[in-house]
This record gives C-alpha cells, sequence and structure tokens, in this order.
C-alpha cells in the first residue's frame, strides 16, 4: 500500500514503526550503552582516574545532595574522562558510511564523486601522530587544555560524526553517559 492515502496524511505501518523502534535501539540505547561500559572498564583500570573524579565530585556536589544536571559544566575532569573514553572506544569505528558528493583529492589520493566514505575514527584516535606516542594510554589530562571537543568542530576527535549528518542525539548521549558515572 502507498504510505500516502488519497488526503496526502502518512500512513504509519507495522513496517514503518519496526523501523522506528530498530532505529531507536540501535542509534540511541545501544550505543550509549556501550559507551559507558567502555568508560566504567577504563576507570576500574585506571585507579588514578577514580580518584580524581571522585575528588572532584566531592568538591564540586559535596555528600549532602545528590548531583544534578546544572552540576554538570563545573565537573570538569569527568568530562575529559568522556572524552578520552570515547577517543579509544568510539562506538561507530567508522561513522555510518557516506558518500562523496564532488570529486576530490585527500592527501594526494584522488576520491571520485559518489565514493562510499567510512571513516575510521578508531584509527584516528590511536594515531601517534596526533595524540603522540602515549596515544594507547587512558589519559584524561590530555584534554586539559580544553582546546578540543567533541561536537564535530575538531577533525581529530569525532566519535559523534560532523557536520549535517552528525549525531543528532549526542547532547542527549553526553548527559546520560555523565549522569550515570555519578549516581
Ligand atoms: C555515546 C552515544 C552515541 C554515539 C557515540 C553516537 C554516534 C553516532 C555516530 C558516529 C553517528 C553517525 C554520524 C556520521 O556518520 O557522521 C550517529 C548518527 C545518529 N545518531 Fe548517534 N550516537 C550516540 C547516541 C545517540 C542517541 C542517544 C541518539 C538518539 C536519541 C542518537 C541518534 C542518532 C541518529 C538518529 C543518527 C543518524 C543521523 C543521520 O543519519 O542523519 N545517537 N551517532
Amino acid at each position: 500500500m502507498n504510505p500516502r492515502d488519497e488526503d496526502e496524511s502518512y500512513i504509519i505501518q507495522r513496517e514503518n514503526i519496526k523501523a522506528l523502534i530498530l532505529d531507536m535501539i540501535s542509534a540511541s540505547f545501544e550505543t550509549t550503552s556501550v559507551a559507558i561500559v567502555w568508560a566504567f572498564s577504563e576507570i576500574l583500570r585506571n585507579p588514578r582516574v577514580m580518584v580524581r573524579l571522585q575528588q572532584e565530585l566531592e568538591a564540586v556536589v559535596g555528600r549532602n545532595r545528590l548531583v544534578e544536571e546544572s552540576d554538570l559544566p563545573k565537573l570538569t575532569y569527568l568530562d575529559m574522562v568522556v572524552k578520552e573514553s570515547l577517543r579509544l572506544h568510539p562506538v561507530g569505528a567508522f561513522l555510518i558510511p557516506h558518500e562523496s558528493m564532488e570529486d576530490i583529492v585527500v592527501n594526494g589520493y584522488f576520491i571520485p564523486k559518489k565514493s562510499r566514505i567510512l571513516v575510521n575514527t578508531w584509527s584516528m584516535g590511536r594515531d601517534p601522530n596526533i595524540w603522540s606516542k602515549n596515544a594507547e594510554e587512558f589519559l584524561p589530562e590530555r584534554f586539559m587544555d580544553g582546546k578540543i571537543d567533541l561536537r564535530g568542530h575538531h577533525f581529530e576527535l569525532i566519535p559523534f560524526g560532523s557536520g549535517r549528518r552528525g549525531c543528532p542525539g549526542m547532547q542527549l548521549a553526553l548527559v546520560s553517559m555523565r549522569l550515570v558515572y555519578l549516581n
């Protein structure tokens, strides 16, 4: 049956609902939970990082109340831990396949228009030319100067992609990840 009926309104069918549920699970629940598990495992493997996180939490929130979303901007070390975890363990290691719109030369390689492009964020996150010789180490302090963010402006760190087809759930994911560590 045509998805549009005669008066031009959309009919949502069983297939559409199934596709929406699959999108929700694969794009949002699965990605966020995998990112949280990776970050937890890095924190457990690096007790020094766990202690620094606890100290920050103690200083910013204290012991007499629960963490609120408005505390998040002040938890700067937590922010570095999230970045470092997504650098080493980007959930979408190749992003989602893109298609080039124009012929282009990148680093001497000719890439014709309409090529299927996979961006290997996993290997970018571990490239010693970008992150220095300690690229394989979990070192949140490398983000101390705050110059690199996750929002697709700095191409060395794009776990959420970049530009118009970047992840629309990024803000929700970043808030969820940080609140889960704290509670
Ligand atoms: C840590 C959690 C998440 C990570 C690492 C992540 C990562 C990504 C990446 C890499 C892409 C492809 C971007 C590109 O190819 O340029 C993407 C797309 C997408 N993400 Fe996320 N995501 C996360 C959480 C979420 C959440 C919570 C939602 C929804 C509430 C969401 C919804 C989507 C959707 C709908 C797309 C497709 C956008 C499009 O094709 O235009 N994601 N995500």
